[in-house]
């Protein structure tokens, strides 16, 4: 099952919230119908995946529940209810087609499950064995590459529907020979969920913030639920999550203000004077008045000017003193900060040792 050890879990858990940082909201990858009736076309019927004989008619935004005669399941292509034995139902409920007897997991290839009376026992195969749901039984190099998910578009809408994207206001999606096709409106229009089609950008609401999560490769995070520099700014970071399909996932984030993103230990906002960091460290300085920062390498005795987060000038202090980015003064006190000193001095042992002091003061209170 799960390979997380509970103990791992909680201590990121504590780590994330003592230091700051939230995970993203989870990308969408269950069954949500009054997210989908916002996004097509009135009056369109779709399947209800968590049953094979339910069905839901979006109206004006909202679903709306219908359910087929007994010994009858809902056909999303032809959106009416057949004889149950002429529609192949792919559920998230394992015992939605088969009340009794062995079925597979809708969503693992070695998994399977034991109706009875439309209640399903969990069982797996032994390692390195797949589910043969024909033959009832666990063989090895059983083929299952393209398990179709419940939850996904081509099993729910019938063919030929538009679907608005929900990341961008010019995007839309269709399935077409239950493959998910993607399309944007011309320039300048965007789509409309409720006509179906692209239209002048007056007459559509849409409000997308957010920048859509982008998929990358495995290597570019370390593993499912750890944060990840952006490699543009000192601030910004990424959460990498693992999707059902075994993709990773990217969603964007920014520390705090006064905090730079550390990638060590999975990732934490720490406060900016112990990074070292030679992206922009004008970020978020100098909105109102001129503010002054630390530059990097430099031994902690330039600064940088910044107004509007960023880099208007570069100085150094007179006579050789050092820069207190703090008081935003030149001192002759020798000041070493981490985000200021020359690269010879390791940053790693105080960004670790800082996470404890963080651990320990949130404990604490
Ligand atoms: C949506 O469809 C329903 C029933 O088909 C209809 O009564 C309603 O007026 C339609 N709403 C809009 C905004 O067209
Ligand atoms: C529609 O059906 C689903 C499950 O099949 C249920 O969770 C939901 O509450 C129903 N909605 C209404 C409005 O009855
Ligand atoms: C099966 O479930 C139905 C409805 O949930 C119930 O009425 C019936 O008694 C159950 N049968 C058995 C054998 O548990
Ligand atoms: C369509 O877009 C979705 C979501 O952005 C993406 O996951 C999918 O790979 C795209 N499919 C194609 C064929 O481009
Ligand atoms: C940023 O750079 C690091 C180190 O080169 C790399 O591991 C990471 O994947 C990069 N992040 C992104 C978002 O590409
Ligand atoms: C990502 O998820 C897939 C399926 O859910 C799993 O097989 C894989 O091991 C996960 N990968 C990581 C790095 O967690
Ligand atoms: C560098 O930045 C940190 C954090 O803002 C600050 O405390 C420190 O004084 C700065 N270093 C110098 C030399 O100003
Ligand atoms: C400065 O402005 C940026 C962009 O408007 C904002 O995100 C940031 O929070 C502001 N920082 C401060 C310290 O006000
Ligand atoms: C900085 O931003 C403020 C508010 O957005 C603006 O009024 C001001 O003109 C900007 N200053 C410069 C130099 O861009």
């Amino acid at each position: 099952m799960n390979t997380t050890t509970p103990r791992n879990t909680l201590w990121q858990l504590f780590v994330l919230l003592a230091i700051g940082l939230f995970a993203a909201p989870a990308v969408a990858t269950t069954f949500d119908p009054d997210l989908i009736c916002t996004l097509i076309v009135n009056g369109t019927k779709i399947n209800d995946p968590r049953a094979c004989d339910k069905w839901i008619q979006c109206i004006n935004d909202l679903p709306v529940n219908g359910s087929c005669a007994e010994g009858l399941f809902y056909d999303r292509e032809s959106e009416v209810c057949l004889p149950s034995a002429d529609v192949d139902c792919v559920s998230s409920d394992p015992c939605a087609a088969t009340s009794n007897g062995f079925t597979a997991d809708p969503y693992t290839c070695n998994g399977y499950y034991y109706c009875k009376n439309g209640t399903g026992t969990r069982g797996e195969c032994n390692s390195g064995l797949n589910y043969n749901p024909s033959t009832e039984a666990c063989i090895r190099d059983y083929p299952c590459t393209d398990k179709l998910n419940p939850d996904s578009y081509c099993n729910i809408l019938p063919d030929g529907v538009f679907i608005k994207d929900t990341w961008n206001c010019d995007g839309w999606q269709m399935c077409w020979q239950a493959e998910l096709v993607n399309g944007t409106c011309p320039d300048g229009y965007y789509f409309s969920a409720s006509l179906g089609k692209c239209d002048y950008p007056q007459n559509v609401q849409c409000a997308f913030t957010e920048a859509p999560p982008q998929t990358v490769l495995p290597d570019v995070c370390p593993k499912a639920g750890t944060f990840i520099s952006d490699n543009e700014t000192c601030n910004g970071y990424y959460y990498c999550q693992n999707t059902t399909q075994g993709q990773m996932v990217l969603e964007h984030g920014v520390c705090s203000d006064g905090r730079f993103f550390s990638a060590a230990n999975g990732g934490a906002c720490v406060p900016r004077t112990d990074i070292r960091c030679d992206y922009n460290r004008c970020v978020n300085m100098g909105n109102t008045t001129i503010q002054l920062a630390n530059l990097s390498d430099d031994g902690c005795t330039g600064f940088a000017i910044c107004q509007n987060g960023t880099i208007i000038a570069e100085a150094d202090c007179p006579n050789g003193e050092y820069f207190d980015e703090l008081t935003q003064l030149c001192t002759t006190q020798v000041i070493s900060f981490v985000a200021c000193a020359l690269s010879s001095e390791s940053t790693e042992s105080t960004t670790e040792k800082l996470i404890d002091e963080e651990i320990s003061t949130t404990a604490a209170t």
